[in-house]
């Protein structure tokens, strides 16, 4: 109701003049209606992310700069164009996070965690903005729910964080997914991958777009991702990173696969994903929609990185993680009509009429709130039509009618919503009345 209220609202400013004040590009608020997507999806998470042993972490949404370009990555779209920068009063170079990667392990580090036994499993969820061109499932300020596993180099985390994403996914209804993985080598095979690369473009990067002209020397693998129709057929023929791995990095990802065929997750080897962050290494994923209007919009994306720890200061070590997208889930989930039960509305309303049954009632609804019942109101109306009516339209069981005659003779009315039947009772005994008919029902 309160959401045909608000479009009702705002079909009438439409007519009428815009407002003097707009939410910014590419930002929305998300209206109460839409809540109930929200606190599903979070609420799985937080479930699951318990029972594969995340433990949850709150970092700040502003972070240094710094942090951003060296953890991200001084080449990445991010970095170059995306970022929310500020300068604060006192001179301070801060940044709205783009994303939480560079945040949890600038928090792992500096929090102690690295003398804890590892692997040191996180989970964040929050807003991240970045200033991309706006479109279908894409927002400057949009919501994730990031996972991180620090310290482990075992292929099985790989595979056990996609199998995270499906149960989360299977407990939300959400079917029809597939994985879309590669691997992008490591330190030691992708150098000798990025010059054969380099050479297999010389004579086509002519025809790339603006930004693969410019990534072309920097990050020649970015182009293998590129969606521009010109860059993808300068790419007809392009060496297989697959083909060039080393073994390490070989038998690792051959593991990855063999623990996805055994959890039986759909997948499919992408050979053009490269993903547009520097720090991964090996593993590389997204999970992606199957139907036809939402292909490639990553629903969740993420992979290992082996350097990352070690550039932000700490020890030498591995890590891997993803992120999933909750304003695209939540999308999704709306678009293919999937119901969530309505949320179980309170059981009792509390009407009040006339000074003294409303001074009662004040004192009354607490009682009632702290014996456990679950209770609503609504003070400011004064007409037992008008409270009837929110009553019925919240589904109540039971109203509680405590008028200026009840409030005299420390009496109050029970009815029963279902039935319409009536019963006076001693203000004395409400309680313990209401605990006797909610348990029989
Ligand atoms: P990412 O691929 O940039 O990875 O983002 C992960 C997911 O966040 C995307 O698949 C998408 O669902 C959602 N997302 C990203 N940007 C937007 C946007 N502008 N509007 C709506 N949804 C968006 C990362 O952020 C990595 N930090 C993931 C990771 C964690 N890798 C290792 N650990």
């Amino acid at each position: 109701m309160l959401g045909l209220l608000i479009q009702l609202n705002i079909l009438n400013m439409t007519k009428k003049s815009k407002n003097k004040f707009q939410v910014p590009k590419g930002m929305r608020d998300i209206l109460p209606e839409d809540q109930i997507y929200w606190d599903k999806v979070k609420q799985i998470i937080k479930n699951l992310s318990k029972s594969y042993g995340f433990d949850f972490l709150e970092t700040p949404i502003l972070e240094d700069t710094e942090l951003f370009i060296k953890g991200t990555g001084q080449n990445t779209d991010i970095v170059e164009k995306e970022m929310y920068s500020l300068k604060t009063k006192g001179g301070d170079k801060l940044t709205l996070r783009p994303e939480f990667t560079p945040s949890i392990i600038r928090a792992y580090l500096e929090n102690g965690f690295s003398s804890l036994p590892h692997p040191i499993k996180l989970y964040s969820i929050g807003p991240i903005f970045r200033y991309e061109r706006p479109q279908k499932g894409r927002y400057r300020q949009s919501y994730q729910a990031n996972f991180e596993i620090i310290g482990e180099e075992d292929p099985i985390l790989d595979a056990q964080l996609i199998q995270l994403f499906f149960s989360i996914s299977k407990e939300l209804g959400i079917k029809n997914l597939i994985t879309q993985i590669n691997s992008i080598g490591c330190s030691t095979c992708r150098p000798g991958y990025r010059k054969k690369l380099i050479n297999f473009y010389r004579n086509r990067k002519k025809n790339f777009c603006p930004d693969c002209k410019r990534r072309y020397q920097q990050n020649p693998l970015r182009v293998l991702d590129c969606k521009n129709s010109k860059c993808i057929e300068a790419s007809e023929g392009v060496p297989q990173i697959i083909d060039n791995l080393c073994d390490n990095c070989h038998n690792h990802f051959r593991s990855v696969l063999e623990y996805l065929d055994e959890i039986e997750i759909p997948y499919n080897l992408n050979s053009r994903l490269v993903r547009g962050l520097d720090y991964y290494a090996k593993t590389v994923f997204e999970i992606w929609p199957e139907d036809e209007n939402n292909r490639q919009i990553a629903l969740a994306g993420g992979g290992r990185y082996d350097g990352l720890i070690k550039l932000l200061g700490g020890k030498d070590m591995s890590g891997v993680g993803f992120a999933i997208g909750l304003d695209r889930i939540v999308n999704l989930m709306k678009e293919r009509e999937i119901k969530i039960p309505s949320k179980v509305r309170s059981s009792i309303f509390l009407i009040q009429l006339g000074e003294l049954g409303k001074k009662k009632s004040l004192k009354l609804f607490e009682e009632l709130r702290r014996a456990g019942l679950d209770v609503t109101s609504s003070f400011s109306r004064n007409t037992i039509r008008d409270q009837l009516k929110k009553a019925d339209k919240q589904g109540v069981r039971f109203t509680l009618i405590l008028g200026q005659k009840e409030a005299i003779d420390e009496t109050i009315i029970i009815r029963d919503m279902n039935s319409s039947s009536q019963e006076i009772v001693p203000l004395s005994k409400v309680i313990e009345k209401l605990k006797k008919k909610i348990k029989k029902k």
